[in-house]
């Protein structure tokens, strides 16, 4: 499918994953809206983008995890867009630590960002995507919500409760020719791993966030009638 002309939320845009994701679709000529918590990214990747691939690119200053602010954010860059073609479910949080330890205010902050933001800005968008009668929705989940480990509670809790969401999601909008995808990648090499202290090793063998964009795009471009409704994707160069 063409993506030219088409226009995109994306959450989490200012760097690693998100960033990536902005800048394939600013080269495919999508027009964007990005979000994340940072101005100064966002307004350096508007510079780039709108400069480079000539695309409109408007800004929003917000945290997913506030629902006032969140729905606030996204309908303000809705209504510069025009109307949202694609949403991007990608802004998250990692930190790990064993249950019993965790302070509950940072477990819960996990759960706030990952599973009620994804909910919150897609609660915001869906009902214009319905009555226009299609749209894209690409969730950003992990190889965390496939597999528990220990330390991961907090966020394996997040990528799972979202894949139930992304799945029930598909099957409930699927008839108004809105799909649902979640993607599941295992360590990518963005600010989020390094942070988390998650193992990087070496660099080169590992996922690198135009991986994830490269098939946020293939998923998009399929046919109408397909959708991708989860995929994993790990490194075929393990360490
Ligand atoms: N990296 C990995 O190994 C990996 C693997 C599997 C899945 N994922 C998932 O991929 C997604 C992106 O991760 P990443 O590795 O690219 O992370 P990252 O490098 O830390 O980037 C995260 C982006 O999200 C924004 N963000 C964080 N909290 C936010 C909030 N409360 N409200 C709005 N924006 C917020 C950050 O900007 P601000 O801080 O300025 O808000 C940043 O732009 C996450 O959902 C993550 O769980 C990552």
């Amino acid at each position: 499918m063409e993506l030219r002309n088409k226009t995109a939320i994306i959450t989490g845009a200012g760097k690693g994953i998100g960033k990536a994701i902005a800048e394939s679709l600013a080269r495919e000529g999508v027009n964007l809206g990005l979000l994340a918590r940072t101005a100064a990214d966002l307004d350096e990747l508007k510079n780039t983008l709108s400069e480079q691939h000539g695309v409109q690119v408007f800004t929003a200053a917000a945290d997913v995890s506030n629902s006032q602010e969140a729905r606030a954010a996204v309908s303000e860059l809705a209504a510069s867009l025009g109307h949202v073609d694609i949403l991007i479910n990608n802004a998250g949080t990692a930190s790990f630590g064993k249950l019993a330890e965790m302070d509950p205010e940072q477990w819960e902050q996990i759960i706030r960002v990952n599973l009620m933001g994804a909910y919150y800005v897609t609660h915001e968008l869906l009902p214009a995507m319905i009555e226009q009668g299609s749209g894209d929705i690409i969730n950003i989940a992990s190889t965390a919500g496939e597999r528990g480990f220990a330390t991961g509670s907090a966020y394996c809790a997040s990528k799972f409760a979202l894949l139930g969401m992304t799945e029930a999601l598909m099957q409930e909008v699927r008839k108004s020719n809105i799909r649902v995808t979640a993607l599941n990648p295992s360590t990518v090499n963005t600010p989020l791993a390094v942070n988390a202290g998650l193992p990087i090793g070496d660099e080169d063998r590992m996922l690198q966030p135009e991986d994830v964009a490269e098939l946020v795009l293939a998923g998009l471009k399929l046919p109408s009638r397909v959708v991708l409704k989860t995929a994993g994707i790990w490194t075929n160069n393990p360490q």
